[in-house]
């Protein structure tokens, strides 16, 4: 059974892009109001589920963000508005820091003002770094080696601080490498990651890459904590339900790291990617990437215990529709169209 909050409205900061629509799907799922304010930078106006608001502004516009949260008696947000191409952080690091430290600083001014208490703030594995530990947990150093994974951590700070001398409560999630589509039309658009970089490279009749051969892991390809977005969306519901059952004298300051707790390296991926897509393909390998970790795998237990959420796809689900979701934009590498 449902519950209806009425007044309980959850603002989605970027909630027209990958994440926030399978985050829309699963709030309304459990009966709570959405609202969703995103620039559209990187977003779509066709991923907001039919029926919720789209307010189309950028988190630097104050106004907008104070009216949304009046408008609609907002009393919580997921906040999923940034940049997130860690190079292209690199190459650009004041577009980022704008970007995504202002724009939380914005949304906290008027989260404040308006007497928001609940925030759930979308983190990374990022804030980790070039990190060499097995299992990584959220004692875990945080020393980030780019400046996207610098503003992820500058956002917890900023919520951390806020919490001590406000009265907002919030949970922030640390995504590991979220992959495949909880719908074909709702899968990852932007190409910044391998399993899209993998299919972009078989559509255009290149072989993929595999950065670096030579790590010290068990097939010398680099080991990644995959989950699916389908359940880091769930993780978002079990944050917002936890802040929701607050009691009113009750505070909340948490962060959790959001993966399996299981790896797969690269070759991996790339044999689950020939199994579901039919294709048989040899990788390229070529020339570590600057700033990659050879492992990067979450130990879940903290948001399991918790939180009570836990991570139900696999690998060969999120490939599966992953591949599922690209062929809705690419025709063209259907079966029954290659065979042509
Ligand atoms: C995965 C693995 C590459 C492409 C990113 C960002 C950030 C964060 C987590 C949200 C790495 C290898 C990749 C290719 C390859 N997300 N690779 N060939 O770097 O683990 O982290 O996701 O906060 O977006 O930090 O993800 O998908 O770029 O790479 O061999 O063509 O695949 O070396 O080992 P990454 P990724």
């Amino acid at each position: 059974m449902t519950f209806y909050s009425p007044g309980m409205t959850w603002l989605l900061t970027g909630g027209a892009g990958y994440i926030g629509p399978h985050i829309v799907r699963s709030f309304l799922g459990a009966g709570k109001q959405v609202v969703v304010l995103d620039n559209l930078s990187n977003g779509f106006a066709d991923n907001v589920a039919d029926g919720v608001t789209l307010i189309e502004a950028d988190l630097a516009d104050a106004d907008a963000v104070r009216s949304t949260i009046s408008d609609h008696h907002v009393s919580g947000v997921v906040h999923l508005a940034a940049l997130k191409a860690a190079g292209e952080s690199v190459e650009q690091p004041l577009r980022y820091y704008r970007q995504n430290v202002m724009g939380m600083l914005v949304l906290l001014e008027q989260v404040v003002d308006a007497k928001v208490r609940n925030v759930v703030f979308s983190s990374s594995a990022a804030t980790y770094g070039e990190t060499r530990v097995e299992y990584l947990n959220e004692e875990t150093p945080t020393v980030p080696s780019n400046p996207y994974g610098e503003t992820k951590l500058i956002g917890e700070w900023m919520l951390r601080d806020v919490q001590r001398a406000a009265s907002i409560d919030f949970v922030a999630l640390r995504y590991f490498n979220v992959a495949g589509a909880g719908d074909p039309a709702l899968g990852d658009r932007s190409v910044n990651n391998l399993i899209p970089m993998v299919f972009r490279a078989l559509t255009n009749g290149e072989s993929p890459q595999v950065f670096g051969a030579d790590y010290d892991t068990e097939d010398g390809s680099c080991i990644r904590d995959y989950i699916h977005v389908a359940d880091l969306a769930d993780a978002h519901l079990a944050a917002a339900a936890r802040l929701e059952r607050l009691e009113p004298d009750e505070r909340l300051a948490a962060t959790y790291n959001v993966g399996r707790g299981q790896g797969a390296t690269v070759f991996q991926v790339m044999e689950a990617v020939r199994e579901v897509s039919d294709i048989d393909f040899e990788p390229a390998v070529v020339a570590r990437r600057l700033g990659d970790p050879a492992r990067v795998v979450a130990d879940p237990s903290n948001i399991e215990r918790e939180l009570g959420w836990t991570a139900h796809r696999d690998l060969h689900d999120m490939v599966t529709t992953a591949w599922d979701s690209w062929l809705v934009r690419h025709p063209e590498m259907r079966p029954e169209m290659r065979r042509h």
